[in-house]
């Protein structure tokens, strides 16, 4: 594995407050309906226990389904350290009253000898979707990536997922060099976006 890539992968994951201390916030932040939406960004490890159950609890409202039928089948106790994960960092999408609406949860990884922004999980509350929130926090991760030196955003999604699919090829997202060939059964793909540098 390239030096470099352990390197910036490893330096990026030390930043305590990587969001805010390099400026990467989108400067969006208004709904296609007008709410003013904030962000919070933190560590998987310093979510409170509430704050995780709330998190994990809308993973399930908007996955479960697709993750019982999936090859990889749903397993809640290896999700729940997945969500938990010292790696795994958070920006929480908070409306106009201060309640939580939704979160990305992402990694900076070696993924094939490359340093990338991985975004492991996507969940918006069913009733603030299709309105600009998933690709406010898409638009942070891409800045992140390039302000950190990472080459790429990464991010699986099951091939039934069209609204996930159709939402990250709208973002310019498309089939990554490790994606799975279509005739090899698998139900998943890989897609990702390169970061300009
Ligand atoms: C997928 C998800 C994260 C997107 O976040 P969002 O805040 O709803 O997305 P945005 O409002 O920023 O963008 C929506 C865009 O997605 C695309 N989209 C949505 N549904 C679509 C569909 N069925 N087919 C094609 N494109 C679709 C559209 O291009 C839409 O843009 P438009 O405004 O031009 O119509 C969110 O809907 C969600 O949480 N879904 C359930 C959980 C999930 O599937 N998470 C992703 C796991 S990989």
């Amino acid at each position: 594995m390239p030096v470099d890539a352990k390197k910036l992968v490893k330096k990026a994951s030390q930043l305590m407050k990587p969001v805010e201390k390099l400026d990467c916030e989108t400067p969006r932040s208004t709904t296609t309906d007008g709410e003013i939406i904030t962000f919070e960004y933190m560590w998987a490890t310093h979510l409170s226990d509430e704050d995780f159950e709330w998190v994990y609890a809308l993973f399930k409202t908007n996955m479960l389904d697709m993750y019982q039928k999936s090859q990889w089948g749903y397993d809640e106790n290896s999700k729940r350290n997945e969500l938990r994960a010292t790696t795994s960092r958070f920006i929480i999408a908070i409306n106009s009253k201060g309640e939580k609406i939704g979160y990305t949860t992402y990694r900076f990884v070696v993924d094939h000898n490359i340093p990338v922004a991985y975004c492991w999980e996507l969940q918006i509350l069913p009733a603030y979707q299709n309105k600009g929130i998933g690709g406010m926090m898409l638009d942070t991760l891409e800045r992140l990536s390039a302000r950190t030196n990472m080459t790429k955003v990464m991010a699986t999604v099951f091939l039934y997922n069209a609204p996930s699919l159709g939402f990250f090829h709208k973002h310019g997202y498309v089939s990554d060099v490790t994606c799975p060939s279509d005739d090899s059964g698998l139900d998943y793909a890989i897609l990702s976006k390169e970061t300009p540098s």
